[in-house]
């Protein structure tokens, strides 16, 4: 089954302000070659976060095949910010810059999947928002995301997954939100598909 990720970054969030000039998370985050483009970048707060998010979408899409411990490092980010690879796995990737905010997609086949990207009003519910954002680009019609109880995971719960009328549609799907966005990415091959 092909497998998305996406992850949402909020660059006016007052909690990443400075963050790109902290030495000691962008060693965490980033591997050698990273740190360098960083350090050289015109825009080092907004290429740490590109390749902060790339590595979060690549987490989510990888995830689902086992259990995976996130090291943020380990997923490194190609030059031209098109795949991100993780041992020897290597995905498809897109980076977009929205106003404030950088979404990233990543993706294990050659088809990219569909995504979206939402600005929220204040004090809606982010994680709400995203699942009609999501539901109301695939159509509706029944569908609802629901995580499952997945005992050993990292909060007890799997990934968000699709349903339709109660039962499970084989389509991945993935969910982020991040201060005043919500974004989403789902396989674009279709429904039900084994
Ligand atoms: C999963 C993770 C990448 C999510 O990123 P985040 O920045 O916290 O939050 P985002 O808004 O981008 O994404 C949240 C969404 O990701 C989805 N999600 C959660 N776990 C996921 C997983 N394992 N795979 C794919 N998607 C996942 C959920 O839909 C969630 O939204 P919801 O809570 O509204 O349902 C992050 O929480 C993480 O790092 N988890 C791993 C922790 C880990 O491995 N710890 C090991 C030591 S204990």
């Amino acid at each position: 089954m092909r497998r998305v990720g996406n992850d949402v970054v909020d660059l006016e969030d007052p909690a990443i302000a400075q963050t790109h000039l902290r030495e000691r998370f962008v060693a965490r985050v980033c591997c050698e070659s990273e740190r360098a483009r960083v350090a050289g970048s015109s825009d080092p707060k907004l290429l740490l976060w590109s390749l902060f998010a790339a590595k979060e979408a690549a987490f989510k899409a990888l995830s689902k095949s086992g259990p995976l411990v996130f090291a943020h490092r380990r997923f490194v980010v190609a030059e031209d910010l098109r795949s991100v690879s993780y041992l020897k796995q290597v995905l498809w990737l897109r980076v977009d810059v929205h106003g404030s905010c950088v979404h990233a997609v990543a993706w294990t086949d050659d088809e990219p999947p569909i995504f979206g990207v939402e600005k929220l009003e204040p004090g809606v519910d982010a994680s709400a928002a995203a699942r009609a954002l999501l539901i109301q680009r695939l159509g509706g019609g029944g569908l609802t995301i629901a995580r499952e109880p997945q005992p050993g995971s990292w909060n007890g719960y799997g990934p968000p997954k699709l349903f339709r009328d109660g039962v499970e549609v084989n389509l991945d799907i993935s969910l982020s939100h991040d201060g005043r966005f919500v974004g989403f990415a789902a396989d674009s091959s279709g429904a039900e598909k084994r």
